[in-house]
């Protein structure tokens, strides 16, 4: 249930009353009461009334006692809103009981494809596509988890005239030696020496040219090479995101080529639909609303004047499978925000041609740069871009010396899965923690510290929870689930910052339901390590195994119920909780 939301519901009619015209009510939590809503000062503005006197006329129409609220008006003219211990602790004690945490299924599943990850065969991973890889993974847990349909596509580079120098490439090293190379791992290596090949060698650019036309022309023994660059990148992939821990398979990679068929035929659709200007040799569309620099039209170029088709071309005719044969009523990309236009421009162009319209929706989920400590782009000291699996690998090992160094007696088995859930925990979360669209800078220090906005506080409150339940002889097994049942007697708000850790674990709905909409997935990041500090204000304040018998049964409830909530919380972010740290 979501309390916010109940308050403005209750306070909407109350308000539009007042204003003769509906208004947000504009209810958020409050340092002064439980709640606090905002609305009345605006509007006192546009009635030309004093705002104390607008607010007082709001309450005189609200009715609020039915669901053990009170409500004042304060200082200029908020209304304070505070809910009666008795409710406050029958709304936590239907929490308690509540395996989804007070957060429904949805009423109207949708089919929601996310298009992530898509890193390029042949070609490393970057720290671009480790972010889609760990935006997109999120995204696809929090709708999965509340009821969406939802299709992983990884939109696998696999196409396009770079392949006819990779092919020749494979052929002059010998298949058996290329396969080597590609499945170490090292596919920058392999890629850049086809690309140090074709610009210094004519004869190499011109078979590697007549290659990519073989390749699409659909030759058996250029498609049985393509296949094995493409199969080694994949099992390269693969381990990655093992290593990552997402729920990536070989079953979601869709690459480019999956489309090739339908190509010709979004580009005769197009032309029927009068779409298409011819531009320079190549078939474009200038969808209206697109200008360069110089404020000429901007086209989007479906065939290219060789008589190839490109990106564009491909993100169309997948836009339309997507939504025709998928059924997709959501379309979600988690790309960079350098490919912004082109997302924005098929959008356009999609619509005009009548394949995307409401209520399909398509979003592009754009994301900033990962920086390094000098704050320009993440590059490794030789000055090339990052690879990806070392980062990882340098999250876990930090994670797990910094666990052995914090506890000696560690076995090393156990470290290793600390360090593991730790270090991966801390890279996801500093990414998803920051409003996505925001460069930010790779800080070892910060982002694997036991105190602010990190996993390791995260994982660290519900470890400690989990060791209090242990003590107190609830959930005495490491990983037995936490009790899950409504308590017998009410919840006991002795403290106010018991009260206070109450309020934050009713926000959990809210915050879950604004997030399937914005997809803001630093909005859960915020909120989690919001209900992680109320907790510790809880526990610093309010002893839980020694109080007396009524009092630590409502204390260990309302542990046990932040663990969970911290737990579900961080596995919609990808985030694995440990029982002990
Ligand atoms: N392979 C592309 C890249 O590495 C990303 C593809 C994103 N998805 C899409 N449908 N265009 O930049």
């Amino acid at each position: 249930m979501d309390l916010e939301k109940l308050l403005s519901d209750r306070l909407a009619p109350a308000f539009a009353a007042v204003a003769g015209g509906p208004v947000d009510p504009l209810v958020r939590r409050s340092g002064r009461a439980d709640f606090q809503a905002d609305a009345a000062l605006a509007l006192a503005r546009r009635l030309g009334r004093p705002p104390r006197d607008v607010a007082g006329a709001v309450l005189a129409h609200a009715v609020l006692d039915d669901i053990g609220v009170s409500a004042e008006v304060s200082g200029p003219g908020f209304i304070n809103l505070t809910l009666t211990d008795r409710a406050l602790a029958d709304l936590v004690a239907g929490l308690a009981g509540d395996a989804r945490l007070g957060v429904p299924s949805t009423a109207t599943p949708q089919t929601v494809v996310v298009d992530y990850s898509a890193p390029n065969v042949a070609k490393e991973m970057h720290v671009g596509h480790l972010r889609s890889t760990v935006i997109g993974d999120a995204a696809v847990r929090l709708l999965t988890w509340l009821g969406h349909r939802v299709v992983r596509v990884n939109h696998l580079g696999d196409w396009g005239t770079p392949f006819g120098m990779l092919i020749e490439h494979l052929i002059d090293l010998g298949e058996a030696e290329a396969a080597q190379h590609l499945s170490m791992g090292d596919l920058d290596t392999f890629y850049r020496a086809a690309r140090v090949k074709f610009d210094a060698d004519e004869a190499f650019q011109e078979r590697s040219r007549l290659r990519v036309v073989a390749l699409q022309g659909g030759d058996e023994r250029t498609r049985r090479l393509w296949r094995l660059l493409v199969t080694q990148s994949e099992r390269y992939f693969l381990t990655v995101y093992d290593l990552l821990d997402v729920g990536l398979s070989g079953d979601d990679f869709r690459g480019e080529s999956a489309y090739n068929h339908l190509l010709a035929g979004v580009v005769d659709d197009l032309d029927r639909l009068g779409l298409l200007r011819p531009s320079g040799g190549a078939a474009c569309v200038f969808p209206p609303g697109f200008t360069g620099r110089d404020g000429a039209p901007l086209p989007l170029i479906v065939r290219k004047s060789d008589g190839g088709y490109g990106y564009p071309a491909t993100d169309l005719a997948a836009l339309r499978q997507r939504v025709g044969e998928l059924g997709a009523t959501r379309l979600l990309y988690v790309v960079g925000l350098p490919q912004r236009q082109h997302f924005a421009m098929v959008f356009a162009v999609a619509e005009a041609a009548g394949w995307l319209h409401p209520p399909v929706r398509a979003e592009h989920l754009g994301f900033g740069s990962i920086l390094g400590a000098d704050g320009r782009m993440l590059r490794s000291r030789a000055g090339e871009s990052v690879k990806l699996v070392g980062l990882l690998e340098e999250a876990v090992a930090r994670a797990t010396d910094l666990a052995r160094s914090r506890n000696p007696d560690l076995d090393a088995e156990a470290a290793a899965e600390i360090g593991r859930a730790v270090g991966i925990g801390a890279i996801k979360y500093a990414d998803l923690s920051v409003d996505r669209t925001t460069d930010y800078v790779l800080d070892w220090e910060r982002m694997l510290a036991l105190d602010g906005n990190t996993a390791p506080y995260l994982q660290y409150a519900y470890a400690r929870i989990r060791s209090v339940l242990r003590r107190a002889g609830t959930a005495a097994r490491p990983d037995a689930p936490i009790v899950l049942a409504r308590p017998a007697a009410p919840i006991v708000f002795a403290q106010p910052a018991e009260r206070a850790l109450a309020v934050e674990l009713l926000g959990f709905a809210g915050v879950v339901g604004e997030v399937e909409r914005s997809l803001e997935l630093h909005q859960l990041a915020g909120y989690l390590h919001r209900l992680a500090t109320a907790f510790s204000a809880f526990y610093e304040r309010c002893p839980v195994l020694r109080a007396s018998d009524e009092l630590r049964e409502s204390r260990l409830l309302l542990a046990g119920l932040t663990a969970r909530t911290l737990r579900q919380g961080l596995d919609l972010l990808g985030i694995r909780t440990l029982a002990r740290m």
